[in-house]
């Protein structure tokens, strides 16, 4: 199988991480891709018509993509881990969707900032992007604690991903300093191998 990533995405970091928890590294070419909504450069766009990282081709069937498809798609090959059944299922999507929703937030906010020309930027787009975030790192904070706790799953495995983005690219947000609980979360799960060997720089 052959993965078109870019180690900055926290979706191609999602699958990066992912692999190492289920000791599928092996089984997967990289592929460094890159490009930006205006210029699809190196980006994948006979594998997936959206342009987008990750998209996983596959030895046998068509390509697979977003990062929750490629996800589901790896973690059932290696057994089913990281997605447990139901009922616990629906939370561990809705934890994914929510850290995917960040990420996908932010991602916007650094094309906005660095990818737009700059007489084009909207400051107010900007604040509507993070206050989304804001929103989704109070839920976490205040309802979500629990299950981040239990067993490492795709849920939590989103939120990191999201989080240490919000670390890369907007450290002076310091999304920590309103998040007491879901920081020290977060400091605990950063001690993971998989996630130390993963991060973006
Ligand atoms: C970034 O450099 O921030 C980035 C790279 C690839 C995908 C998304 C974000």
């Amino acid at each position: 199988m052959r993965l078109y990533q870019a180690p900055a995405s926290p979706f191609v970091r999602k699958v990066l991480i992912l692999l190492k928890e289920t000791g599928q590294e092996g089984d997967v070419t990289m592929v460094a891709a890159s490009g930006n909504p205006l210029d699809p450069g190196t980006l994948p766009v006979a594998q997936n018509p959206l342009g987008k990282i990750p998209a996983l081709e596959r030895d046998e069937g068509p390509a697979l993509y977003d990062s929750r498809v490629i996800c589901r798609f790896l973690d059932d090959r290696a057994g089913g881990r990281l997605y447990p059944a139901a009922p616990r299922l629906w939370d561990t999507l809705t934890l994914e969707a929510t850290g995917d929703g960040i990420s996908d937030a932010a991602v916007l906010m650094r094309y906005e900032s660095v990818v737009r020309p700059e007489a084009s930027r909207s400051p107010e787009w900007l604040a509507a992007q993070w206050a989304k975030i804001a929103r989704a790192l109070d839920a976490l904070d205040a309802r979500w604690i629990s299950h981040l706790s239990g067993p490492l799953d795709m849920g939590q495995i989103a939120v990191g991903c999201a989080l240490g983005y919000l670390d890369f690219r907007f450290a002076d947000r310091d999304w920590r300093a309103d998040h007491p609980a879901l920081a020290a979360w977060y400091a605990g799960y950063g001690e993971r191998p998989s996630v130390k060997a993963t991060v973006p720089a």
